[in-house]
């Protein structure tokens, strides 16, 4: 039997397994902002009354971090309910009733009834959560979302991996190009650059583009380019966040008019 490509279900269905559930609920509650993050966001998002979205929030570790760094005005969503439930009682938790946590898919922000008519200062998809969506097309669906709920100039905030943020990282793609020219690749991967591995956290789905698809991306999606660095390059990280999460390429851009 032909196996069954990724899709969007899968990747929802990974984030609501109790595993991977735990394991995110576990960095909201102890890990929060990185330093780089918190650099990122300072400089770019000067305006702590400005309206705020962070797609992808998950157990609420950006968000509610946010919250605590003085921003005021913020709402959070995600397409795994169990997570959206998680960052719920983060914000209870931490005196930060007044962030606004959604359930919403960022391919399709239209049927989320309570964002309708609402325009946001800025957006943000951390820690790699735009790449966790399968097929080119859909991730740029959802830069086209954000767009939509974007005012002109605001900055949306990003990670992704980089495959060639080192030699090794080189090599490996290197090999898995000559799988996919023998039709060798794991069955289920949807485009070139895809990874589906499974380890404590549970499964994992991600796509791991290289610098010249992100910026094509987000010029056909209506986003200039304003910055990209990787993380390294921003600041060193403490190890408990070199364990949670391994180098990525941070991107600032600005919606076009
Ligand atoms: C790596 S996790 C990051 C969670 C959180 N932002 C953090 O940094 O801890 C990526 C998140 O993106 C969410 N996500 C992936 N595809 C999505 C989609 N199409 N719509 C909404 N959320 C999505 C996942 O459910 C997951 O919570």
């Amino acid at each position: 039997m032909d196996a069954q490509k990724i899709t969007a279900a899968t990747v929802r269905a990974d984030f609501n397994d109790p595993l991977a559930v735990v394991h995110y609920a576990r960095a909201a509650h102890t890990l929060g902002l990185w330093v780089s993050e918190r650099i990122l966001i300072e400089r770019f998002f000067p305006d702590k009354a400005a309206p705020l979205l962070e797609a992808g929030c998950g157990a609420g570790r950006v968000t509610v971090g946010l919250w605590h760094q003085g921003y005021t005005n913020l709402t959070g969503f995600d397409f795994a309910e169990a997570l959206v439930e998680q960052a719920r009682f983060l914000a209870a938790d931490r005196d930060a009733r007044a962030v606004r946590f959604l359930v919403a898919d960022a391919t399709d922000l239209e049927t989320c009834q309570p964002l309708a008519g609402e325009v946001f200062s800025g957006a943000l998809f951390l820690f790699n959560g735009l790449m966790q969506i399968p097929g080119r097309e859909h991730r740029r669906a959802a830069l086209r979302e954000l767009h939509r709920r974007c005012a002109p100039a605001a900055p949306l905030l990003i990670t992704t991996h980089d495959r060639n943020c080192s030699p090794v990282e080189r090599a490996m793609w290197r090999l898995e190009a000559a799988r996919w020219a023998r039709g060798e690749q794991d069955a289920r991967l949807v485009e070139f650059g895809d990874r589906y591995f499974e380890d404590e956290s549970g499964r994992t789905f991600m796509h791991l583009p290289d610098r010249a698809e992100i910026l094509a991306d987000l010029d056909a999606t209506g986003w200039r380019h304003e910055f990209d660095a990787l993380r390294r390059e921003i600041a060193p990280e403490p190890p408990a966040v070199r364990a949670f999460s391994d180098e990525c390429r941070f991107w600032v851009v600005r919606r076009n008019g």
